[in-house]
C-alpha cells in the first residue's frame, strides 16, 4: 500500500507539473484530491486497517494529501499569474503607434498681417488705436479737406447710412477709409502722436479679382515738431523692409491725397520678378503698397494743432493687397468668402 502511494504521488506531481490551464487544473483536483480519488479512497478505508499498518499509511497519506494541496495552490497562483501577464498584454495600450494629429485652428489671414504690420510700427514707437465703422462725414470727408461738392469725393463709392437730418442731409455713412480716425485721433491727444489705426473700410462697389465692398486698412500718423518728409521716407523704407524683407527697392512718387501735401504714393519692386516686369506687376516692375503725405495744414489747424509749430505724416494701406503680394494671392474675394481650404493655408 506503502509503494502505492508512492507512485500515486509521483504520478499525481508529476501530471500537476504538466498542467497549463486552469480547466485542467481542475480536473486534475477531481482526479487526484476529490471524493472518488484513491486518495480519499485510501483515507476512508484507513479504519479498516490493523492498527499498525493505518498509523504508517495513514500518516503517509496525510502528508501525501497535504503535498498535494500545496503544490495545488502553487500551481493555481502561477497559472493566475499567467492569466493576468496574458490579458495585460493583449489590454495594453501600444504606445508606440504614432497618435492622431489634431490640426490647429488659426488665424485668419487678415488677422495676421494686421497684427505684424501693427507690430512693426509698434517696435517704431506707434501705438494702435481704432476708430468706429460707421462714420459722420464730417470725419470721412470734411475734416479732411473733402468739401461736399469736392471731386475726391468719386474717389470713394460711399456706402450711405439711411438717416437723414431734419434738413434733408444724410451725414452717415460706412467709413470708405481709416483716415477719419486720424482726426478722431488728434482731436483727443495733443502732439507727440505716433498711432495706427487698423480697421475695417466698406465701398459701393461691384466685387471683381481686386475690389472688395469690405476690406482692411491700417493708417498710420505721426504729429510732432520738426517732423519733415524725410521722416515719412525713412519710417516707411522701414517698414517695407521689415515686412517685405531687405533686398527690396522702394519708389516715392508724387500723388494726391486732399488731406496731405505734399502727397506720395510708394511702390516697391515686384516681388514675383525682382523688377524685370512680369503679371504680377503689370509689367512695369513696381507694385503699390500705399499712399501718404505730410498732413495738410488745414487739416492741423481744423483740430486746432498749430501748423507752425507742428507737422506731421500719415500713411494708410489696404491690407489685403499686402497679404495678396506676400503670399501670392491672386483673388480679394477669397479672403471673406469662409472657404476653410483657402483659409487653412495660412
Ligand atoms: N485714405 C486713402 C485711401 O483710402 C489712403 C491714404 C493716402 C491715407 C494718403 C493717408 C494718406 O493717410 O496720407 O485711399
Amino acid at each position: 500500500m506503502l509503494k502505492q502511494l508512492g507512485e500515486l504521488a509521483s504520478k499525481a506531481l508529476d501530471e500537476l507539473n504538466k498542467v497549463s490551464g486552469l480547466k485542467e487544473i481542475r480536473t486534475w483536483q477531481t482526479r487526484y484530491l476529490g471524493k472518488k480519488s484513491s486518495l480519499t479512497q485510501i483515507l476512508r478505508s484507513l479504519a479498516t486497517l490493523p492498527a499498525e499498518e493505518r498509523r504508517e499509511i495513514g500518516a503517509r497519506a496525510n502528508e501525501i494529501k497535504a503535498t498535494f494541496e500545496i503544490e495545488l495552490a502553487r500551481k493555481k497562483k502561477t497559472l493566475e499569474k499567467a492569466k493576468i501577464a496574458t490579458l495585460v498584454k493583449q489590454e495594453a495600450l501600444d504606445i508606440t503607434l504614432p497618435g492622431y494629429s489634431i490640426s490647429p485652428g488659426r488665424l485668419h489671414p487678415t488677422t495676421q498681417t494686421v497684427r505684424e504690420i501693427c507690430s512693426v510700427f509698434g517696435n517704431m514707437g506707434f501705438q494702435v488705436v481704432e476708430g468706429p465703422d460707421v462714420e459722420w462725414d464730417y470725419y470721412n470727408f470734411e475734416a479732411l479737406n473733402i468739401p461736399k461738392s469736392h471731386p475726391a469725393r468719386d474717389m470713394f463709392a460711399t456706402l450711405w447710412v439711411d438717416f437723414e437730418t431734419e434738413n434733408g442731409d444724410k451725414p452717415m455713412l460706412l467709413r470708405t477709409h481709416t483716415s477719419p480716425a486720424q482726426i478722431r485721433v488728434m482731436e483727443r491727444t495733443p502732439p507727440p502722436i505716433r498711432a495706427v489705426i487698423p480697421g475695417r473700410v466698406y465701398r459701393y462697389e461691384a466685387t471683381d479679382a481686386t475690389h472688395e465692398w469690405m476690406l482692411y486698412q491700417i493708417e498710420g500718423l505721426a504729429v510732432d515738431k520738426h517732423i519733415t518728409m524725410a521722416d515719412l521716407k525713412g519710417t516707411l523704407f522701414e517698414f517695407t523692409r521689415r515686412l517685405f524683407g531687405d533686398k527690396r527697392k522702394v519708389r516715392f512718387r508724387c500723388d494726391y491725397f486732399p488731406f496731405v501735401e505734399p502727397g506720395v504714393e510708394l511702390a516697391i519692386d515686384c516681388t514675383a520678378c525682382d523688377g524685370a516686369g512680369c503679371r504680377l506687376c503689370g509689367n512695369t516692375g513696381w507694385l503699390e503698397i500705399l499712399g501718404a503725405g505730410m498732413v495738410h495744414p488745414g487739416v492741423l489747424r481744423r483740430v486746432n494743432i498749430d501748423p507752425k509749430t507742428y507737422t506731421g505724416f500719415a500713411f494708410g494701406m489696404g491690407v489685403e493687397r499686402i497679404s495678396m503680394l506676400r503670399y501670392g494671392i491672386d483673388d480679394i474675394r477669397l479672403f471673406y468668402s469662409n472657404d476653410l481650404r483657402f483659409l487653412k493655408q495660412f
